[in-house]
């Protein structure tokens, strides 16, 4: 092979090997294997509403493809966001060639100290398990299986649109409730800043929702925000406008990539 062109091949695929490593090294890991059951029906009404403060799932974008995650997985709320391929494996209930199915964890299965953690405890520690809405265990195997096995790995969260930030509290305490996050879908930290402060780090309340205790009224609002697994960060400059309130949610244009 002529040298120039060689050197090319190497610029080329040295080049494709940092966007596979930068843009999603957590994504297309090694399946890992857990158990899935369901919860709710075929309306997902159930699922609404969960341990992340997503609210409403279909007003916030994630619609019936979620699931509820044991402790371990829950990681106490820093999973919420992320985006796991789940497929049935080794069961009968598996439908034919074990179609992957991708939900985002919006919710936690928590413990049932009642129960053995291998007769219906599913969810207690050290179990890997998803909890389903019952149309996301519906893609995958038949229901009346109850429970199955499974495999799962990360995948990158596809959304449309930027970050969603739903404001709880008052004047003088602002929660900010994290939607529909791309790329890897989960937040590690985030600052606010209002037209008239700096930076002010925020605090993880629950779930996706991060808090600062700051008078930022009629100020309008940035947020900057750093991804749990990929540590990328990325800036929502005026999410908010000056008149904004508790109650509402704010779209950004920003979003992980
Ligand atoms: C605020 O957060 C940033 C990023 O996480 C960190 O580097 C910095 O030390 C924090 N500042 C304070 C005052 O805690």
């Amino acid at each position: 092979m002529d040298q120039s062109l060689y050197s090319k091949c190497l610029v080329i695929l040295s080049v494709m090997g940092m966007i596979g490593t930068s843009s999603a090294a957590y994504a297309g890991g090694p399946w890992r294997r857990a158990s899935a059951t369901f919860y709710g029906d075929e309306t997902a009404r159930e699922t609404m509403g969960g341990a992340c403060g997503y609210g409403n799932l279909w007003n916030s974008g994630y619609g019936a493809a979620t699931s509820a995650l044991s402790t371990v997985l829950f990681n106490d709320g820093y999973s919420c966001g992320q985006c796991f391929q789940i497929r049935c494996v080794s069961s009968p209930n598996c439908y034919y060639g074990s179609p992957a199915t991708v939900v985002t964890a919006t919710n936690i299965c928590p413990p049932n100290w009642g129960q053995n953690s291998n007769n219906g405890g599913w969810c207690n520690p050290p179990r890997a398990h998803f909890d389903l809405t019952k149309p996301a265990f519906m893609k995958i195997a038949n229901w009346k299986a109850g429970i199955i096995p499974i495999s799962y790995r990360r995948v990158a969260c596809k959304r449309t649109g930027g970050i969603r930030f739903k404001f709880e509290g008052n004047g003088y305490w602002l929660l900010v409730y994290v939607m529909n996050v791309g790329g890897a879908g989960d937040i590690k930290t985030m600052a606010v800043k209002g037209s008239r402060t700096n930076w002010i780090n925020m605090s993880h309340n629950w779930g996706a929702s991060y808090q600062a205790f700051s008078s930022l009224y009629g100020q309008s609002l940035s947020f900057r925000l750093t991804s749990y697994t990929t540590r990328q960060t990325i800036y929502a400059w005026n999410a908010a406008p000056a008149s904004w309130s508790a109650g509402q949610t704010y779209k950004s244009n920003a979003n992980f990539s």
